[in-house]
């Protein structure tokens, strides 16, 4: 499949890199064409870069991986966005106060649901935005099974989705569809708990296990 990747930071890197490793092709997206993380990027990884816009255009899916503040900013420099399929992993944090971050939306809004407002031909599908960039490429490298989520208001878009993240490593039980676009509230609302832990145990490299009864 053809993929754009929106970002240039180590989400972008990682999630990038990965594509092209099982088969994709992939052109990355940064706020201008040859951008040097970028280029560095594709001359390494055999992917091709451009602008946000160019990555957008490639892409029959988009990977967000753009800073949350910034986010809708750059979709709206990506060009037409309907009918694509919109991974987003961004999450709304607000560094304006420093550390610990806030978030700029929640209770009943997220970002996830004003990017579908604001792009309602789009399929926008967030995922894997609850643990750090080297979990989510590579589920396998933690010593037991944890899991990640889907919120997304397109079926055939969360099952698209759902291929690539197995295609990365993810078993199908480890998987779950929360259900529409508004859950994402919840995976983004989980930002502030995940850097509370990280805060405490310095350790970036753990996920969210369900454990249930039956
Ligand atoms: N780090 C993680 O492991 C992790 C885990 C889960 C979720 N996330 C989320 O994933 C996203 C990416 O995180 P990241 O750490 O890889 O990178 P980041 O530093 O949060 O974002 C990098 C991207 O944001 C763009 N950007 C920055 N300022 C901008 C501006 N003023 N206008 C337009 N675009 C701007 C950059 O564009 P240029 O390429 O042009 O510089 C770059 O492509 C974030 O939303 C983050 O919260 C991160």
């Amino acid at each position: 499949m053809k993929i754009g990747v929106l970002g240039t930071g180590d989400v972008g890197k990682t999630i990038a890199t990965k594509l092209v490793a099982v088969g994709h092709e992939v052109c990355m997206g940064s706020r201008a064409r040859g951008n040097e993380k970028a280029v560095a990027w594709a001359k390494g990884a055999g992917g091709t870069e451009g602008s946000f816009a160019e990555a957008a255009a490639f892409g029959e899916l988009v990977f967000n991986c753009t800073k949350g503040e910034h986010t809708l900013d750059v979709l709206r420099q990506a060009g037409d966005l309907s009918g694509k399929v919109i991974a987003d992993v961004s999450n709304p944090l607000d560094f304006s106060k420093g550390f610990p971050p806030s978030l700029s939306v929640c209770n009943t809004d997220s970002l996830a649901e004003q990017i579908q407002r604001e792009f309602p031909r789009a399929h926008v599908v967030k995922t894997l935005n609850t643990m750090a960039n080297s979990i989510m490429v590579d589920p396998r490298s933690l010593p037991d099974a944890h899991h990640t989520f889907l919120s997304g208001n397109d079926a055939d878009a969360k099952a698209t989705v759902r291929g690539i993240l197995a295609s990365f490593g993810w078993l199908p039980d480890e998987i779950i569809d929360l259900g529409d676009i508004t859950t994402a509230r919840g995976t983004e609302m989980y930002l502030p708990l995940w850097v509370r832990i990280f805060g405490a145990t310095k350790i970036g490299a753990f996920n969210i296990k369900l454990v249930k009864l039956g």
